[in-house]
């Protein structure tokens, strides 16, 4: 379950913070990469060094960078985007109290707020602070807030007491945390559905410094996919070289060629949706220099033989199951829908994104669009955003009407 997850393990200044060093381990043995950021006291128990080498990534204390100041100090909303749990063990009473009033006074307490994924807090502390009014008022809070809790062990404790306030064994974290993201799931009408959705162009390589390829940036591509992903699709993106920002929160893999995509693909038969949003590439050059192409060895004219490429969707098409809903892209510069329609049934479709390069505001790299949307009986128009119409697109296939 947890194999392949996103991971910020927050560690606060309690004396337990030196277990967390074993709780990362164990995260990271069970295949989920983790992130983590410190309070500036729990780095007087344990050294952010031993979490960054362990983590191989930085660790994060403060929000802001004295070092390079105004650089990068929004990493707080991008951590919390990306993962997929967030876990404070140890969680002390002070971390508690801040969790509970919504303060945001270091990385931890700022990216927590920021942070869209399940949360899991691991309170420790001595006894007779555990059992105090406060403690236990924020306790029952935090859980009103939406927030999961696992209860401190009864043990030996750092102040010599034998009571309620251990850090539980990392197996239990560990357990509690596969839970959570098993019953975990964000409420939309693609909530339980497999999402492939494909975005940019792709290359076909002439020689080692040269291709063939076309101006899709994948802007379209990512935002249907975020659009995906916000209606509750377990989401695939899978993207050529693209040149726009992909959003840490979405699962990807690259693809260069058309016949990269075309293998890559092949994983992902039984998805129960297929976005393709990518600007594949009909033609390859039929065979690629391993050198660069020299000028002075060729004549004043030369030309490249293509070949044709493999059609995915159309492929994909052909062995469409029952529950599979496909939904091709289709930029055209004439008769746009006519021959989106003809895109359509050739390539057993279910739906088909028509845009037309002439329209105003449509086209590659712009942030707007105009999509015509069409089924087998239907045609509907989305202007605007991209990022906007990618909703009102999915909503309108998948949405309940
Ligand atoms: N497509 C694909 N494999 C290809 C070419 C296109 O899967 N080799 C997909 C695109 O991702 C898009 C749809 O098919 O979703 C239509 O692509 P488009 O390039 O508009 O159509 P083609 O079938 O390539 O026809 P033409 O280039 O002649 O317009």
């Amino acid at each position: 379950m947890l194999a392949g997850k996103r991971i910020i393990l927050g560690v606060t200044g309690g004396i337990a913070a030196y277990k967390a060093v074993y709780l990362l381990r164990d995260f990271q043995k069970a295949g989920a990469e983790v992130r983590v950021t410190m309070t500036p006291s729990a780095t007087r128990f344990v050294g952010s060094e031993t979490f960054a080498a362990l983590s191989r990534s930085e660790v994060a204390v403060e929000v802001f960078n004295d070092e390079k100041p105004g650089k990068n100090w929004t990493k707080h909303i991008h951590w919390g985007e990306w993962a997929d749990l967030f876990v404070i063990a140890p969680c002390t009473a002070n971390t508690l109290s801040k969790i509970v009033h919504g303060q945001s006074d270091n990385m931890l307490t700022s990216t927590l707020l920021a942070a869209r994924c399940p949360v899991l807090i691991c309170p420790t502390m001595d006894g007779e602070m555990y059992e105090s009014p406060a403690v236990s008022k924020n306790l029952t809070t935090v859980q009103e807030m939406g927030y999961h809790l696992l209860e401190p062990d009864e043990g030996y404790l750092a102040s010599g007491l034998e009571a309620v306030g251990r850090l539980p064994e990392p197996e239990t974290i560990l357990k509690k945390s596969a839970e959570i993201i098993k019953t975990h799931r964000i409420q939309g009408p693609l909530t339980g559905k497999k999402v492939i959705v494909t975005a940019g162009p792709t290359r076909e390589f002439i020689d080692p410094v040269r291709f063939i390829s076309n101006p899709s940036s994948g802007k379209m591509g990512v935002a249907m996919a975020d659009a995906a992903r916000a209606l509750g699709a377990d989401v695939m993106l899978l993207h050529g070289p693209v040149s726009v920002p992909i959003p840490d929160r979405l699962p990807t893999r690259e693809f260069t060629s058309a016949e990269d995509l075309f293998e890559l693909m092949k994983s992902y038969t039984d998805a129960d949706v297929v976005i393709m949003a990518a600007a594949v590439a009909d033609y390859k050059p039929i065979s690629r220099s391993d050198q660069k192409i020299k000028k002075d060895r060729t004549d004043e004219s030369s030309s490249i033989e293509l070949t044709r490429t493999p059609d995915i969707l159309a492929n994909l098409g052909k062995n469409k199951k029952k529950h599979q809903t496909f939904i091709g892209f289709a930029m055209e510069t004439e008769n746009l829908i006519e021959n989106a329609k003809s895109k359509l049934e050739k390539k057993n479709l279910d739906w088909i994104c028509a845009n037309s390069l002439n329209t105003r505001g449509s086209g590659f790299a712009g942030d707007t669009n105009t999509i015509h949307l069409l089924g087998k009986d239907d045609h509907k128009e989305f202007s605007g955003k991209k990022s906007e119409i990618a909703f009102e697109i999915l909503d309108e296939i998948f949405g309940d009407h």
